[in-house]
């Protein structure tokens, strides 16, 4: 699996803690940044990596700001992709199992770096489920189509 992540400044930490994870797991990554504390734009690093992931060069994404909120906004407004916004395992596990999430966006600033790597760990190992819920993905592509 290959991941694409990415960050802003208030997200910067967490992102560097679960590099260290996806590194020791022997996962492969991309770091489209940002890459410092200094402050910056959330869009400019959630489209990145958003294409990387809705062009298929990358299976899924990882972003992370400081409340996980803005960047999840903006990763979704690209065609293709589901960021969601997961501050607790069960959302991560349910996600993935019925919405196909192919972005996980956390806040740095509303969880701490323990929970988040078990957040991680868990988004990465769950699989969509398809069957009724293919069906709502669909229909979620559908109004994307409308909409465009
Ligand atoms: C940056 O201060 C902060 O607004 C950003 O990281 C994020 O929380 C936005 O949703």
């Amino acid at each position: 699996m290959r991941i694409a992540i990415g960050s802003d400044h208030g997200g910067y930490r967490l992102k560097q803690k679960v590099i260290e994870f996806l590194k020791e797991t022997g996962i492969e990554y991309k770091d489209f940044g940002c890459y410092s504390c200094e402050s910056v734009d959330y869009p400019d690093f959630a489209l990145p990596v958003a294409k990387a992931v809705a062009s298929g060069e990358y299976d899924r994404g990882i972003l992370i700001c400081g409340t996980g909120i803005g960047i999840s906004i903006a990763a979704n407004k690209v065609k293709g992709i589901r960021a969601a916004l997961c501050h607790d395992c069960f959302s991560a596990k349910a996600s993935r199992q019925h919405n196909d999430a192919n972005i996980l966006a956390m806040g740095e600033r509303v969880i701490g770096q323990g929970l988040a790597i078990e957040i991680v760990k868990t988004w990465l190992a769950s699989k969509f489920e398809g069957g009724r819920h293919e069906r709502r993905v669909r229909k979620i592509m559908e109004i994307e189509k409308e909409e465009s």
